[in-house]
């Protein structure tokens, strides 16, 4: 097993992409928090992954839930090896409609919630002296502009610039910073930005995604599944030698 005896905490891993990396790391042997700002959901979640997955109540937009959390994994795992900042939100508007709650919404979730996350596990990381991994979600819609997705996207190159930095500044401290950026990935994430192109492109329901699917070259969209090899391969040793780097896993999609 790839990460035997190793202690991870994934944000937002109550639901989708999370959930699956859990199950992942589980399989090759981690404990793992499911830290989500739906305690409940995480719970169930926990109790369904059984005896290596336990439940942490956590807002990546709250300092000291933050820190609470990473405490807790502390004391119930005894260390932290590895996060994945994975908790985001999405929203989609035409450029004149966009509004500020929306931009502040966005960018404390899925930039200052990455920051101050990876800020915490890195003290307690650097503090435990055996290195670390830490792996931030980015996104396809990070590497490009979208007419309607201007925000989400500037949200998702700036975890791609922080993985760069932070990579830079703490592998001195053997924790590798790297990312991956999905292209579209179905789960309830993406009935919800479907739900969001119905609106604004006035398509019925269910069409925008089988679009994007029929695009993606591998013929479909991905699955959380899809995205676990290399959310184990960035948690594992066998990436100790690669640094700020951000992995496309997408079918294609970008490339294309
Ligand atoms: N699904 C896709 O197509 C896709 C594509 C590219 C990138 N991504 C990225 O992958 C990651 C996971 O996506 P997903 O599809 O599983 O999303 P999702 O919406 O299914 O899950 C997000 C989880 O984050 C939790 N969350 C929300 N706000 C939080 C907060 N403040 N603190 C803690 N938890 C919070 C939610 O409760 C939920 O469980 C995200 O970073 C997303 O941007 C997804």
């Amino acid at each position: 097993m790839r990460l035997d005896g190793k202690s991870a905490l994934i944000t937002g891993s109550a639901r989708g992409i999370g959930r699956a990396f859990a199950e992942a790391y589980i399989r090759e042997g981690a404990t793992v928090a499911i830290a989500d700002i739906n305690l409940e959901r995480a719970k169930t979640t926990a109790s369904e992954l059984g005896a290596s997955a336990y439940a942490v109540e956590m807002d990546v937009t709250n300092q000291a839930s933050i820190d609470a959390a990473i405490a807790a994994v502390v004391e119930k795992a005894g260390g932290l090896d590895i996060l994945v900042n994975n908790a985001a939100l999405f929203d989609l508007a035409p450029i004149v409609e966009i509004t500020r709650e929306s931009f502040d919404r966005l960018f404390t979730i899925n930039v200052s919630g990455t920051l101050f996350t990876l800020q915490s596990a890195a003290r307690q990381m650097i503090a435990q002296g055996r290195g670390g991994k830490i792996i931030n979600m980015a996104s396809q819609a990070g590497r490009r502009g979208e007419a309607l997705v201007a925000v989400y996207c500037a949200t998702k190159a700036a975890v791609i610039s922080l993985t760069q930095s932070a990579g830079l500044d703490l592998i001195k401290h053997g924790i590798n910073v790297n990312a991956i950026a999905p292209g579209v990935v179905d789960g309830e994430h993406w009935d919800g930005v479907d739900a969001l192109f119905a609106k604004y492109e006035n398509r019925p329901r269910g069409e925008k995604k089988r679009l994007v699917g029929a695009e993606v070259p591998f013929g479909r969209m991905g699955t959380a599944e899809d995205l676990t090899g290399m959310a184990v391969f960035l948690a594992s040793a066998e990436s100790n030698y690669v640094v700020s780097q951000t992995y496309n896993v997408d079918g294609g999609n970008w490339m294309s």
